[in-house]
């Protein structure tokens, strides 16, 4: 796959977290991600609208990739709301905590981030 953007030292993909080849294990410093929420908003190519359970599933299996793409002191950053109330009021970050922890993400709270504005944000550092 080409990349979107490329100089000499930078490439950007748009491409499937799940599937793509060309980002290699421990390649990365630092991942920042909003990912899907499962609040049915209307993506192109992703259905934000699925059971909780696959959208857990889900979430644990792109942990998984964030996981072994960062290098062993590599962080990941998240913006996750603390709960959603659509289609039932549910947990997100601690569900979402719990799905780290099980990736081997050692999670810690960053004072910093949590003064973004609307969403919760936290910082997740690798286990070593
Ligand atoms: C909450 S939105 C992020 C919105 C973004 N922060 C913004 O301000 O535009 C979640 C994004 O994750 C993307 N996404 C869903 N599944 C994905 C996957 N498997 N790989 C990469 N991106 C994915 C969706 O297309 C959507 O753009």
């Amino acid at each position: 796959m080409k990349p979107y953007f490329e100089t000499d030292s930078i490439q950007i993909y748009n491409a499937d977290i799940l599937t793509i080849k060309e980002v290699k294990d421990e390649s990365i410093d630092l991942i920042i991600t909003s990912p899907p929420y499962d609040v049915n908003v209307e993506y192109a190519n992703y259905d934000d609208a699925i059971s909780y359970a696959d959208y857990l599933t889900f979430t644990s299996r792109w942990l998984a990739r964030c996981y072994n793409f960062a290098k062993p002191d590599g962080k990941l950053c998240l913006n996750i709301p603390i709960d959603k109330n659509k289609g039932g009021q549910k947990s997100v970050y601690a569900d979402i905590t719990t799905m780290a922890k099980k990736n081997r993400l050692a999670v810690s709270h960053d004072d910093n981030m949590e003064r973004a504005e609307h969403l919760k944000a936290y910082g997740l550092g690798l286990l070593a």
